[in-house]
C-alpha cells in the first residue's frame, strides 16, 4: 500500500472535539506513547548498567498494549484535544512490526480533520534499515538521540560500545527517506560531553537538522543525578554564540519544551531544553502512556492510571474518553517548577519516581 493510500481517511478515522483542561487551565495536546521498555543502549543518564543488568525484569509481552489498544488510546486522546503523537521507548524500533503501528496511527485525524502529527524518538541504531519503511508508513517526524560525535565519548555514554558512525548512517538514511523534520537530541552532562557541544552544533549547521541540547534531568531514581553535572542552557548558548552568532526565535506552540535560537547567518536553528534551569510546566500539555498502558500526567509522576485494565475489561470508546477527561481534569502537576523553586542541589522529591525508559522521554 502506498503512503498516500494509508493516509487516506474515512469517517470512522475522524474523532470529534471535546477539549479538556487541567486544574491549571492547560489543555491536553501532546500524547507520548512508549511502545517498549527495552533498549539496546544503556545510556549512563537513563538506564545505568548496574541497575538495568542481565537479570533486569522488563515487561512481559502480554503486558504491552497491543497495536489496536494503542490506537484506541490515541483516539481517546484526540477526542480530548491531542494533536501530536510521539512514539517512544525504551527504544521504539525494538518493537516488532512498529511500521504497522505507524500505518494504523497515520490513518487517524485530529478533531478538526488534520492529519495527526506522528513523531518518534529513537537512538538511531536501527534507522539505516528502517527509515524508509517508517516514512512510507506515514511517520511525520523523527528525533534521534546523539550525545557526542567523539566516538570514544559516544561509546562510553551508550555504555554498550556502540560506534557513533552507525547512528550517523541512520540519520543519513532518514534524510534520504525524505523526512521533512529531523531533530537531534543531545543530553549534556558536565565533564562527560559538554566539550562536544560546539562540534555537534557545527556538524548539523546548514543541514536542516535541528539539534536540541537537553539539560541532564533528575528523572527516575537510578541515574545518580546531581546539580553539578548539569550544564545550564545559557552556557550552551554562549559557547555556540561566541563562534556562530545566534538570536532567539519565538516558540512554535505554548508549552514547547525547547527554547529556539537561529544562526544569524541563516544556517538554521538550534534549541535548548532547560527543564532544570528554566522549567516549562506553565503550559505543559503532555500526557504519557507507558508500554503497559498506564497514563502519567507528568514525566516525574510516581504513579500512573491503568488504562490497560479499562481496555481489557471491555470499556467502550466513550468510557475511555471520559476516563481520560477525568484524569486530565484533575491534573495539577508542575514538578520541574517545584524543584526549581526549592533551589536545592538535589532532587526535591525522594522515593518512588518512574524511570524515563519506562515512561518514554
Ligand atoms: P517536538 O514536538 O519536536 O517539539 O518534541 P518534544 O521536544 O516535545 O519531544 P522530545 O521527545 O524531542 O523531547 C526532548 C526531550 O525534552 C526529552 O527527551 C526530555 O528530555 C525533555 N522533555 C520532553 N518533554 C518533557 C516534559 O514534559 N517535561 C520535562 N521536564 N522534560 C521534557
Ligand atoms: N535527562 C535528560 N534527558 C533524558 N533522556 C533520557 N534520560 C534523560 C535525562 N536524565 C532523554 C534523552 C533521550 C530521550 C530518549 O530521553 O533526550 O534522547
Ligand atoms: Fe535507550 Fe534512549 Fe534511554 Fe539511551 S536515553 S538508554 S537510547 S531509552
Ligand atoms: Fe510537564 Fe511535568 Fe515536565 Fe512540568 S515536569 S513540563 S508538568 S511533564
Amino acid at each position: 500500500m502506498t503512503a498516500e493510500l494509508m493516509r487516506s481517511t474515512t469517517d470512522a478515522d475522524t474523532v470529534h472535539p471535546s477539549p479538556t483542561a487541567d486544574t491549571r487551565g492547560r489543555g491536553l495536546h501532546d500524547l507520548r506513547i512508549s511502545v517498549t521498555d527495552r533498549c539496546n543502549f544503556r545510556c549512563v543518564y537513563c538506564m545505568p548498567k548496574e541497575i538495568f543488568g542481565r537479570d533486569h525484569a522488563f515487561l512481559p509481552q502480554e503486558h504491552l498494549l497491543s497495536f489496536e489498544e494503542i490506537v484506541r488510546v490515541t483516539r481517546a486522546g484526540i477526542a480530548n484535544g491531542v494533536r501530536k503523537l510521539r512514539l517512544t521507548g525504551g527504544e521504539p524500533l525494538l518493537r516488532r512490526d512498529i511500521e504497522q503501528l505507524v500505518g494504523m496511527l497515520s490513518r487517524l485525524r485530529t478533531a478538526d480533520g488534520h492529519p495527526l502529527d506522528i513523531a518518534m524518538t529513537t537512538n538511531g541504531t536501527a534507522l539505516a534499515h528502517k527509515a524508509a519503511s517508517l516514512r512510507a508508513a506515514g511517520l511525520s517526524r523523527l528525533t534521534v538521540s546523539l550525545d557526542s560525535l567523539d566516538d570514544e565519548v559516544f561509546r562510553r555514554m551508550n555504555d554498550i560500545d556502540f560506534p557513533v558512525a552507525r547512528v550517523l548512517d541512520g540519520i543519513s538514511a532518514a534524510q534520504a527517506a525524505g523526512f521533512a523534520s529531523i531533530k537531534v537530541n543531545t543530553v549534556v552532562k558536565r565533564g562527560v560531553n559538554d566539550h562536544d557541544v560546539l562540534s555537534i552544533a557545527e556538524h548539523f549547521r546548514g543541514t536542516g537538522i535541528t539539534v536540541r541540547f537537553i539539560e541532564f534531568m533528575d528523572v527516575g531514581t537510578t541515574n545518580g543525578w546531581n546539580l553539578e553535572e548539569v550544564t545550564p542552557s545559557v552556557e550552551v548558548i554562549a559557547r555556540i554564540d561566541a563562534v556562530h552568532p545566534l538570536e532567539p526565535l519565538p516558540a512554535r506552540y505554548p508549552g514547547e519544551t525547547a527554547t529556539r535560537w537561529r544562526y544569524r547567518d541563516g544556517a538554521g536553528e538550534i534549541g535548548v531544553i532547560s527543564s532544570v534551569s528554566a522549567p516549562f510546566c506553565g503550559s505543559c500539555g503532555r500526557a504519557r502512556v507507558s508500554a503497559d498502558g498506564k497514563l502519567f500526567t507528568c514525566l516525574f509522576a510516581s504513579g500512573g492510571h491503568d488504562l490497560r485494565a479499562l481496555l481489557r475489561a471491555g470499556c467502550s470508546d466513550a468510557a475511555l474518553e471520559a476516563s481520560l477527561a477525568g484524569i486530565w481534569s484533575a491534573r495539577g502537576d508542575r514538578y520541574s517548577e517545584l524543584r526549581s523553586a526549592m533551589g536545592s542541589d538535589s532532587s526535591s522529591r525522594q522515593g518512588e519516581r518512574v524511570e524515563m525508559s519506562y515512561i518514554g522521554g
